[in-house]
C-alpha cells in the first residue's frame, strides 16, 4: 500500500488572515466548500483571536457552524490564549492549535505576551485539553528565524518542543513563519526531533518566501515527517511578522508528494478549481510555483 502524507490546509486561517480584502462569512464558507470538494481532510478553519488584532478572522465559530463535512474531516482553529480555547471549544472545535513563538520579541509582537507567559498559557491549554478530551496542537513559530531576533538556535526549538511534548501536546508543529528555513537546517532540526518525539507527533509548516518551501517539505519528508501545513494557491503571510509571504502552496505539496510516491487523497483538478475560487474571492491571482504547468496539464 502507498504510504500517505497528511496535508493540513491552512488557507482559511494563515491564508486569509493577512489579506487586504476581508472576506465575508459567506465568502469564507464558499472557499471552505471548494476545499472540502478536493479530498483534503484536515483544515485549519480560522482562529479565535481578538477581532481588533485580526478582523479577517472574526466569526470563525459561525463559519464552523455553517460547514457540513463528512465524519472523517478534521478541523482545528488557532488560539492565542485561554479565552481562545474557551471560544473554540464552545463553538464545537475538538482540536485547537496554540501558538508559541520560539523567541521573546515575536511573542510580544504577535500576542503581547512574554515567552515565559506564552509557555505557561500553552501548558495550561494543553492540560485543559487533556482533562476535557480535546486535541491540542502546539505550534512553534519562527522556529528557524525570527524577523526581530535573527536565526533561532535549534537547541532552543528542540528544548521547547520537548517541553511542549512533555506537557502532553498531541502534536508539535514546527513553523517557519517567515520562510527563512533551508533544507539543511530542516534536516538538522527534524532528524533530531523525529528521534526525540516520533514522527507521528510532528508536523511542519513552511512559507515559500524564498522559494525554498517545497525543498523544505522534501527535506522534512526525508527526516520522516508525514504531516504538512500548506495553503491553497500559496495564499498568505503573517500580519505580525514582516517579510512573511504565503505558505507553501497546497497544489505544489500535493504534486511533490504524489510524484515521489506518497498518496495525499487530493483530487488535483478540484484543487485547481479551489485556487480559482480563492483568486476570485481575494481579487488577486493566486497559485503555487507549479500553477502554470498544472493548469495546462491536469484534466479538468
Ligand atoms: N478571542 C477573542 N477576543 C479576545 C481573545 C480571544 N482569544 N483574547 C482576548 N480577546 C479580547 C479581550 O476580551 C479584549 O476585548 P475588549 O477590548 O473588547 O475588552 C481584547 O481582546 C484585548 O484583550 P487583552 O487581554 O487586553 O489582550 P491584548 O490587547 O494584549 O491582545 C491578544 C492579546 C492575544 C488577544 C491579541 O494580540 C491577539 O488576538 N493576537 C492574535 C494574533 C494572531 O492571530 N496572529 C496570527 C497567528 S500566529
Ligand atoms: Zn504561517
Amino acid at each position: 500500500m502507498t504510504e500517505s502524507i497528511v496535508i493540513n490546509e491552512v488557507g482559511l486561517r494563515d491564508g486569509l488572515q493577512s489579506q487586504p480584502k476581508h472576506l465575508t462569512l459567506y465568502e469564507r464558507e464558499r472557499l471552505a466548500n471548494a476545499l472540502l470538494a478536493t479530498g483534503l481532510r484536515h483544515f485549519e478553519v480560522g482562529s479565535f483571536v481578538s477581532p481588533k488584532a485580526v478582523p479577517q478572522m472574526a466569526g470563525t465559530g459561525d463559519l464552523f457552524a455553517r460547514l457540513q463535512a463528512p465524519q472523517d474531516v478534521h478541523f482545528s482553529a488557532l488560539i492565542p490564549n485561554m479565552k481562545g480555547y474557551e471560544l473554540a471549544r464552545a463553538a464545537g472545535l475538538e482540536t485547537v492549535a496554540v501558538v508559541v513563538s520560539a523567541t521573546e520579541t515575536m511573542n510580544q509582537k504577535n500576542i503581547n505576551m512574554s515567552l515565559e507567559d506564552t509557555l505557561s498559557v500553552a501548558q495550561a491549554v494543553i492540560q485543559r485539553g487533556r482533562d476535557e478530551g480535546a486535541r491540542v496542537q502546539a505550534y512553534l513559530a519562527v522556529a528557524f528565524e525570527c524577523p526581530f531576533e535573527g536565526v533561532t538556535p535549534s537547541s532552543v526549538v528542540i528544548d521547547q518542543a520537548k517541553q511542549l511534548a512533555d506537557w502532553g501536546a498531541n502534536e508539535i508543529v514546527i513553523a517557519d513563519t517567515i520562510g527563512a528555513a533551508n533544507p539543511a537546517a530542516v534536516r538538522g532540526l527534524m532528524d533530531t526531533l523525529v528521534v526525540a518525539l516520533g514522527s507521528e507527533r510532528l508536523a511542519c509548516h513552511f512559507h515559500d518566501t524564498r522559494a525554498m518551501g517545497l525543498a523544505n517539505v522534501f527535506a522534512a519528508i526525508e527526516s520522516g515527517v508525514r504531516k504538512f501545513d500548506s495553503s491553497v494557491g500559496g495564499l498568505g503571510g503573517c500580519p505580525f511578522a514582516p517579510g512573511a509571504k504565503g505558505n507553501v502552496a497546497t497544489e505544489d505539496v500535493v504534486m511533490l508528494c504524489e510524484s515521489i510516491g506518497y498518496s495525499t487523497g487530493v483530487d488535483m483538478a478540484a484543487l485547481l478549481k479551489a485556487v480559482d475560487v480563492v483568486s476570485e474571492l481575494v481579487e488577486a491571482p493566486q497559485g503555487g510555483r507549479a500553477h502554470y504547468w498544472l493548469s495546462n496539464n491536469v484534466a479538468a
